[in-house]
């Protein structure tokens, strides 16, 4: 029997928190007595596995795989990080997930923890996300009262705890090996050789996932692996995928649906389609380090295999869709996000630090109506360079630069001959790259999953 939507949000305003009551009598914590008295950890490895998981946090690494690569001999304490930096512009999912259900990341941390024997979870989280973190802590708490946390869990010999770390406010601070410095108090440079299930945390073997990553794990231990697999549109695409959708439509927001919707449909059916005057002109559909998408790609599926079969340069990254209208300069909305890349550059390595701000400053001149003939074909070059740089931030910079040039060529060209915007437009920063704070839903009135804070 198909199961009914959502299945982690629940239909919910983005303030009404699932309570430690609710998520109880929906079946939260149900079944962790016996799995923590009774079930070899082995074996919820095994079922995570077979439920085809895919991280959420952008690359779509297998979280059961993942959790294979820790040796069962490898050395103690070992380490569980929920990763909800989110500082991607245009995306917010985890913010709202983690507003909305704080227990299933909490569970779904303690069972991480306890397939992989690990003593202790990090949440990691994004600083200016202060409501969520708060809400967070008293999940932990209500956590904790019920004997779900601390020694000797459920009567079992499994001891867990969880602490909420704040991020000191970077984007890098969210890659899981600048994340490892972060925790650390270092600088949040992501050059650790080899793999974190190895030598993490303090050198520790260390799992990192990605918060929605770890919300599936409950139910797909609880129900089983096919029956995540069989949530999916395809069985490339397992379980159900928080999108978000913002820009100038009528129902920006959050959507839990089968993994691998169409574009289309998420666009059209889910957000409400465009706002009465605006066209659909193109989309970001994983976060600003994807590559834009035209309309004609509203048949594909929205998930990490069907995005990478596009072609070079194409990825789902985080699902979370940034629509731009036809009164949306490109050039503009390019600047403005590699003006983002080029600020939290962490320096490390030269390709990164020297070519992003180079990338940044060829792009102003073209919006300027300064840019030279040959400045499009000098982006290109830099974007190659990109693959030389030390960490998938660069790369991720580079992706809407290359879409920009190839795709929308024209709009680059008008801009360099006219020597101007062809398009009549005020300061970009100020446009809609995601919906503004307590935007309404045109059709119920209420405010709906609203707001990204970039
Ligand atoms: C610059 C950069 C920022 C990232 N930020 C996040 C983030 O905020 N949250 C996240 O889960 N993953 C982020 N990632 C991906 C992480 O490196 C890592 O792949 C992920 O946390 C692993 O979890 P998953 O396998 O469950 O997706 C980022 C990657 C890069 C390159
Ligand atoms: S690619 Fe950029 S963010 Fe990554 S290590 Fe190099 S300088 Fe730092």
């Amino acid at each position: 029997m198909p199961a009914s939507l959502p299945l982690i949000l629940r239909d919910r305003l983005e303030h009404e928190t699932i309570s430690m009551d609710e998520y109880r009598r929906t079946g939260g914590y149900e079944g962790l007595r016996e799995l923590l008295n009774h079930e070899a950890p082995e074996n919820i490895k095994k079922t995570v596995l077979d439920s085809g998981l895919q991280g959420r946090g952008g690359a779509g690494f297998p979280a059961g795989k993942k959790w294979q690569l820790l040796p069962d001999d490898a050395p103690h304490p070992r380490y569980i990080v929920a990763n909800t930096d989110e500082m991607e512009p245009g995306t917010f999912k985890d913010r709202l997930l983690l507003s909305v259900n704080p227990h299933t990341v909490i569970e779904g941390m303690i069972i991480a923890g306890y397939a992989n024997s690990a003593q202790k979870g990090y949440f990691f989280i994004r600083p200016s996300y202060q409501q969520v973190a708060l809400k967070f802590e008293k999940a932990l708490s209500e956590a904790r009262a019920a004997g779900f946390l601390g020694q000797k869990i459920l009567g079992s010999d499994f001891y867990f705890e969880i602490v909420v770390h704040r991020s000191a406010g970077r984007y890098i601070c969210g890659e899981a090996k600048g994340l490892i410095h972060a925790l650390q108090g270092e600088r949040p440079h992501p050059n650790i050789e080899g793999h974190l299930t190895e030598q993490g945390l303090w050198g520790r073997p260390t799992i990192v996932n990605n918060a929605e990553t770890l919300a599936w794990v409950p139910h797909i231990v609880r129900n089983g692996a096919s029956w995540f697999r069989d949530l999916g549109k395809h069985d490339k695409a397992p379980g159900n995928k928080i999108y978000s959708v913002c820009g100038r439509v009528r129902r920006p927001g959050v959507f839990e649906l089968p993994f691998g919707t169409p574009l289309g449909e998420i666009i059209e059916e889910h957000a409400g389609g465009m706002l009465p005057g605006y066209e659909f002109k193109a989309c970001l559909p994983g976060g600003a380090s994807t590559r834009y998408l035209t309309k004609e790609f509203f048949h594909v599926a929205m998930d990490f295999d069907s995005m990478a079969k596009i072609g070079t340069g194409h990825r789902l990254g985080t699902g979370a869709l940034m629509v731009f209208d036809h009164t949306c300069c490109l050039v503009a909305i390019t600047l403005n996000l590699i003006q983002f890349f080029s600020r939290e550059s962490c320096g490390w390595c030269t390709p990164c630090r020297e070519g992003i701000p180079y990338m940044e400053s060829l792009l102003s001149a073209i919006e300027r109506g300064e840019g030279g003939a040959d400045f499009p074909a000098r982006l290109q070059e830099m974007c190659r360079h990109m693959r030389n740089a030390y960490c998938a931030f660069a790369l991720g910079a580079a992706a809407p630069v290359e879409g920009l040039i190839e795709d929308f060529e024209d709009e680059v060209k008008a801009h360099i001959t006219l020597k101007k915007c062809p398009l009549e437009h005020d300061d970009p920063n100020q446009w809609p790259l995601a919906p503004m704070p307590g935007i309404e839903d045109l059709e119920t009135g209420n405010e709906r999953y609203p707001s990204c804070p970039v």
